[in-house]
């Protein structure tokens, strides 16, 4: 694959390079940037953030899965390319003059994400590191230089899409469809194409797995995955759509979607990852899936020019086996408007950036003191994330109490046989789903619960 992109200002064109190969390879293999640290390559520590910018805006990336592919029309800023000289960009000189760096393995990393933060006037500087680690200075220091950096403008202007951007290469290449029908096309000519959208479970397959993806097709490029309508009756969200716009669409109508959005891996990742990639591979512990299905979503699926729309709990078949043949893509998810009565409890074992031991999405409806409508579901409980049919068969039609709630709660292990892993114990799983059903009851009532909610 032939690319073009701009490298800390300045042009690069590829021929023929391996699109699966990695942005940080290349960069330290090739260039000589050795500033992006390779950590865990698997885009946990964020050591290898990279700053990513074109018409969709200034994003802080990780580079360990970030394919070259990805980055074809685009304009990428390593550290190297932040400060003007002797210039230093005023988070670079808060660092060092409040002692936000001790060995400096994760220090570039952290500048880099600081650095896109202050381009776009995040300050919510908890948020922007949560993908971040660093193990020897501490938080405080890297924290308060943070907002030491705020306060200031660079001497010299960083700008992350200067006006040279390159034209992408070779656009009209299959594996870089523009269109969904250009899409369409390309995967019934290889419908056992991999399909990369974000890269942040594909990358994975890669640098982890060792796995030759290709042929490959990139689906960052079509616009029209990336739409996101909204009308009186119903929400559409294209497949394409990142998890970090979604957390900010989405906040006004279901502010608990979005709250559990940004407990969501880390900036880095929804930076890139899309609602299409979390919901197609199909995996048990998806944090989106649940949540959607408590809405009652519909997924819209194409193949070549057929579409169809099926709800979106019986994509999910069984563990690694959804309902999507080759050749056929997701293109889109929508739900009805509706009052917001959604509540999503992620529970994992640390507050940031952690895959959930189980995550339950609660979505009742009440009339009268009366159970009308219970739409409950789970990820980490299953094989699949799943619908508690079981406990909402038991709440619908019943008084909205107490009683109810604690007669629901055996229903629980007739929806559900969890497994014990790492992550919890199959008989954790069962128990804490069933508390979050009187949580939720709890703080439906405006009760306080005796939960302790850990804060960022
Ligand atoms: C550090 C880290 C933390 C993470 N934390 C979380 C977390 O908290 N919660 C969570 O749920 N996940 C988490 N993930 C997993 C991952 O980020 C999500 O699953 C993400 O939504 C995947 O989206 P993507 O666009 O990157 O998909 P990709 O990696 O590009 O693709 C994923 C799969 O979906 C397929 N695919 C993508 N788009 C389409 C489409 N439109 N049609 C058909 N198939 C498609 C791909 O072929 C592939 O099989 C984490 C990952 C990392 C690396
Ligand atoms: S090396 Fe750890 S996130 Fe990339
Ligand atoms: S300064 Fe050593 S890991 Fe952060």
């Amino acid at each position: 694959m032939d690319i073009a992109f701009l490298l800390n200002g300045e042009s690069v064109t590829l021929a023929n390079v391996d699109p699966t190969r990695t942005t940080l390879d290349w960069l330290r293999d090739t260039q000589g940037l050795t500033g992006t640290k390779e950590g865990c390559n698997e885009g946990d520590c964020g050591a290898c953030t990279v700053i990513v910018a074109d018409d969709q805006g200034t994003k802080a990336v990780n580079a360990c899965i970030l394919f070259l592919g990805q980055i074809n029309g685009k304009s990428l800023t390593t550290v190297e390319g932040l400060s003007k000289g002797d210039d230093l960009h005023p988070v670079q000189q808060s660092m060092i003059g409040l002692h936000g760096s001790q060995c400096g393995f994760c220090t570039p990393g952290f500048i880099m994400s600081l650095a896109a933060a202050h381009h776009n006037g995040d300050d919510n500087h908890d948020d922007v590191l949560a993908g971040n680690l660093c193990r020897c200075t501490g938080y405080a220091p890297i924290i308060r230089a943070a907002k030491d950096a705020a306060q200031r403008t660079p001497d010299q202007p960083f700008d992350p899409l200067p006006k040279n951007m390159p034209e992408a290469a070779s656009a009209k290449d299959a594996a870089r469809p523009e269109t969904v029908d250009q899409l369409a096309q390309a995967l019934m000519m290889s419908p056992h194409a991999t399909l990369v959208a974000g890269a942040t479970d594909v990358g994975l397959w890669a640098t982890k797995a060792l796995r030759d993806l290709n042929p490959v097709i990139f689906l960052s490029g079509v616009k029209d995955l990336r739409d996101v309508q909204i009308t009186d009756d119903a929400m559409r969200i294209g497949a394409g759509v990142t998890l970090e716009t979604l957390r900010r669409v989405i906040a006004p109508y279901h502010p608990h979607f979005a709250e559990m959005l940004r407990r969501f891996a880390s900036v880095q990742v929804r930076n890139v990852a899309t609602i299409g990639g979390n919901i197609a591979n199909g995996s048990p512990i998806g944090d989106t899936p649940p949540a959607l299905i408590a809405l009652d979503a519909t997924l819209h699926l194409r193949r070549d020019t057929q579409t169809r729309a099926i709800a979106l709990k019986d994509f999910f078949i069984d563990y690694g086996k959804q309902d999507r043949p080759p050749g056929e893509f997701v293109e889109a998810v929508s739900f009805k408007r509706q009052p917001d009565r959604l509540r999503i409890y992620k529970l994992s074992k640390r507050f940031d950036q952690d895959i959930s031991a189980a995550l339950g999405a609660f979505n009742i409806a009440t009339e009268a003191g009366v159970v009308t409508n219970a739409r409950i579901a789970f990820g980490g409980m299953a094989g699949t994330p799943k619908r508690a049919a079981h406990v909402e068969d038991a709440l619908t039609g019943q008084p909205w109490n107490l009683d109810t709630i604690h007669a629901a709660l055996p229903a629980f292990a007739k929806d559900f046989q969890p497994m014990s892993d790492m992550r919890a114990s199959a008989e954790y799983r069962l128990k804490a789903a069933q508390n979050l059903l009187l949580r939720y009851w709890h703080e439906d009532q405006g009760l306080a619960t005796s939960v302790l909610e850990v804060q960022s």
